[in-house]
């Protein structure tokens, strides 16, 4: 009798490198063996004619996050994960946010109480830095990277989140001299608010307006003043929800100078547009695509899918920041529906991501299934110190995988979906391809859509160092 738990036989494996016909083994959630044919194992699940691919690591997800007093986030850890899992995910790295004038390590231990027990697969916390103060800077973030979470993001807008530049560079410091990764949100503050009071002082109040009052420009202009701030501290930054051309020409150039800059991108810049927050008649309907950046044109989707196959892109993230639409405590507050500007911030889709990027990506010929695992599980698990426990299918690696099926076609719609949100932004989206089984470290927890898994299996994720965060100047 053999001592392999399982095998997963006649699938082809993909990774970020290969193609390869083999079986692959697995014993005490790890994978143990890869040969052309396992005939012995406990348990067998036959792969034939589908794709065996690392399981997705969603490294840009927002779960129970504090969001003011108005608003309730849609899911937490246990519908967001489940969500997560049903997409073909083995692993996320949410936020844990610190709000100002609180203690960074305080809201890190409040967010491991709200995932303790809740989460069907692994995760990790990025940290978000609202109020760098000495104590945060000094004593508490360094304290926090020892403890595995060793990335932290910073916004360059929002009233309750936005640095300062002096802070910027601060915080840069602290990340450069901890070799921790900075991710940033880089879209300017004070050309936001000019042009939140411009637009409203015009009567411009509909959904649609969230656009229009943060244009590419404000977002181009926040990413060459970031990776500026970069250049002068020599630290590694990883610029996240790309939303097109000019945000990308800045990061092509900083590339080209040599500097340390990634970038992430999303599902909603390659498939929706500014038209979409047009809702019906400027309705409030268009609230469900309020996000940050906005979705922008079809030019800008054009410049996304060339980032993404030149390798300007690393990680191609969900960015999922669910809110309920039909809720006073969601997209139509009554706040909201006085003006773009209350609506809250972000989209449901974790559940989708890979979907579409296959769809879109792989099934129409724009990038090869090895880029595909690339965006969606490995470059995730090299940049947020996860590889190769994370992100690949070889010897030694934890075994989460996704069994792909290339011809499935689905009907993306939220009656299907298990996230908490009450709608999709992608109603009705055609999509070619779709996982038909999750394996997290060796247990099955999804199969056919059906959710075995349960929570409290995903365990906290305690992260190395990112080996993409050591500054060029080291
Ligand atoms: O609109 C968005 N993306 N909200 C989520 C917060 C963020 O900036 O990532
Ligand atoms: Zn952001
Ligand atoms: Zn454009
Ligand atoms: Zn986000």
């Amino acid at each position: 009798m053999s001592d392999l738990d399982l095998a997963i036989r006649g699938g082809t494996v993909i990774t970020a490198s290969d193609t390869i016909r083999c079986d692959v083994g697995i014993r005490n959630g790890r994978v143990a063996l890869l040969a052309e044919a396992i005939t012995d194992a406990k348990k067998t699940i036959d792969a034939s004619g589908l794709y065996v691919m690392p399981g997705g690591i969603d490294s840009h997800v927002h779960l129970d996050q504090d969001s003011g007093p108005d608003i309730t986030m849609a899911d937490g850890f246990e519908t967001g994960s489940r969500s997560a899992a049903a997409g073909g995910n083995t692993t996320i790295i949410p936020f844990a946010l610190q709000v100002k004038g609180s203690s960074l390590r305080g809201c890190v231990s409040d967010y491991h109480a709200k995932a303790e027990g809740k989460s069907l697969i692994d995760y990790g916390f990025h940290l978000i830095v609202s109020d760098p103060t000495p104590t945060v800077l000094n004593q508490e973030l360094p304290a926090l990277f020892a403890d595995g979470c060793t990335s932290f993001k910073v916004f360059m807008t929002y009233d309750d989140l936005v640095l300062n530049d002096r802070q910027l560079l601060e915080v840069f410091s602290v990340a450069r001299r901890e070799q921790a990764l900075v991710m940033v949100h880089a879209e300017g503050y004070d050309t936001i608010k000019f042009m939140t009071e411009t637009l409203e002082a015009a009567g411009k109040t509909a959904p649609y307006y969230h656009g229009v009052s943060r244009p590419e420009v404000i977002e181009r202009e926040a990413s060459h003043r970031a990776i500026s701030h970069a250049e002068l501290i020599d630290v590694p930054i990883m610029i996240v929800h790309v939303s097109g051309r000019e945000a990308m020409e800045q990061i092509r150039w900083a590339k080209q100078r040599g500097l340390k800059v990634y970038a992430e991108t999303c599902p909603q810049y390659i498939t929706l547009t500014a038209d979409d927050m047009k809702g019906a008649n400027m309705d409030m309907s268009g609230a469900k695509y309020v996000c940050s950046p906005p979705p922008r044109d079809t030019d800008s989707q054009k410049a996304i899918w060339e980032g993404l196959s030149q390798g300007v892109f690393h990680t191609f993230s969900s960015d999922h920041c669910p809110f309920f639409y039909d809720s006073p405590r969601g997209k139509l507050s009554p706040k909201g529906q006085t003006s773009f500007k209350y609506v809250p911030n972000g989209i449901p889709g974790v559940e989708t991501r890979m979907p579409i990027l296959w769809s879109e990506g792989v099934a129409k010929g724009r990038i090869s299934a090895n880029e595909f695992v690339a965006l969606t599980s490995t470059n995730h698990a090299k940049i947020y110190g996860l590889y190769p426990k994370k992100g690949t299918i070889a010897v030694g690696s934890d075994a989460d995988i996704v069994l792909w099926d290339p011809n499935r076609k689905e009907v993306l719609r939220q009656e299907i979906l298990h996230h908490g949100s009450d709608y999709t932004p992608w109603e009705g989206f055609a999509v070619t391809g779709y996982p038909v089984m999750t394996i997290a470290r060796g247990r099955v927890i999804v199969e056919d859509g059906k959710v075995l898994g349960k929570p409290g299996d995903g365990q906290f994720l305690k992260r190395d160092k990112s080996p993409y965060a050591v500054p060029a100047g080291a």
